[in-house]
C-alpha cells in the first residue's frame, strides 16, 4: 500500500519508531517493548520468543490484572463486569510504566487495552514503542475459537464470529496508532519476533559467564 509519499505505511511508521527511539532519553527508552493486538494476534506467542531472542524479560499485562486483583480474567468479567475489569488493567498498565526501571521487558496486552484513550495516553507519554500485531480477522477468529474449545476456557468478549468481527472492525484505527505494524498471517513467532527486533533496532542482552561458573 503506497502512500503519497512513495513509502510503504509500514516503511514510514518504522522510520517514525526508529526516529522516536532515538530521540528517547527517559526510562524504558530502549528496553521495553508493548506488544497491541485483537485476541488471537499471538501477542503472548510473539512476545515469548521475542524476549527468548532479546534475553529479556516477558510479562503478560493479563497475568499482572489476575495476580492483581487474585481471580482470572474471566471470573472479573462474570463477576464484576467489563468495566472492572477496564479498571482494573488501567491499574496494571500504570503500576508496569512506574516500574519501569524493572529491567528489560517485552509486555504483551490484552485485546482491548491500547484502544482505551486513557492506555494509549500512559503509553505515549511514556515514550515506549508498540507493535501492532494484524492478521485477518476470519483468521483471529479461527485461531481463538480453536484454543477456547480446546482449552475449554470461557473467553470474554468471543461472542458470536459476527460480533467478533464488528469488535475488530471497530478497533482496527486504535491499534494502527501503535508505533509499527506487523502482519502476522502465515508467519512463524520466530520470523515475526526478528522483524521486531530489526524494525526497533533492540539490542539482546548478552549474558557473561564468569569464572569458574557452568553454563
Ligand atoms: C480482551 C482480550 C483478552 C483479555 C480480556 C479482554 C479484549 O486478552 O484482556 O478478555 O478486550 O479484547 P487477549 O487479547 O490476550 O486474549
Amino acid at each position: 500500500m503506497k502512500k503519497r509519499s512513495g513509502k510503504t505505511v509500514r516503511a514510514k511508521a518504522s522510520s517514525r519508531a526508529r526516529r522516536s527511539s532515538t530521540r528517547k532519553t527517559g526510562v524504558g527508552a530502549g528496553n521495553t517493548v508493548f506488544l497491541v493486538g485483537f485476541m488471537g494476534a499471538g501477542k503472548s506467542s510473539v512476545g515469548r520468543a521475542l524476549s527468548q531472542l532479546l534475553n529479556w524479560d516477558f510479562e503478560d499485562l493479563d497475568d499482572r490484572i489476575e495476580r492483581r486483583e487474585r481471580r482470572s480474567v474471566a471470573e472479573i468479567f462474570r463477576e464484576s463486569g467489563e468495566v472492572q475489569f477496564r479498571r482494573a488493567e488501567r491499574d496494571a498498565l500504570q503500576n508496569i510504566l512506574d516500574d519501569l526501571r524493572g529491567g528489560a521487558r517485552v509486555i504483551a496486552l490484552g485485546g482491548g487495552a491500547f484502544v482505551q484513550e486513557s492506555n494509549a495516553t500512559l503509553l505515549n507519554a511514556s515514550n515506549v514503542p508498540t507493535v501492532f500485531l494484524d492478521a485477518a480477522v476470519e483468521e483471529l477468529w479461527q485461531r481463538c475459537s480453536k484454543q477456547a474449545a480446546e482449552a475449554g476456557a470461557e473467553r470474554p468478549l468471543l461472542g458470536s464470529q459476527a460480533e467478533f468481527k464488528k469488535l475488530y472492525q471497530a478497533r482496527r484505527k486504535s491499534y494502527k496508532k501503535a508505533s509499527v505494524m506487523i502482519p502476522t498471517s502465515n508467519r512463524s513467532v520466530e520470523v515475526i519476533a526478528a522483524e521486531i527486533i530489526k524494525l526497533l533496532g533492540l539490542k539482546k542482552i548478552e549474558t557473561r559467564v564468569e569464572e569458574g561458573e557452568v553454563e
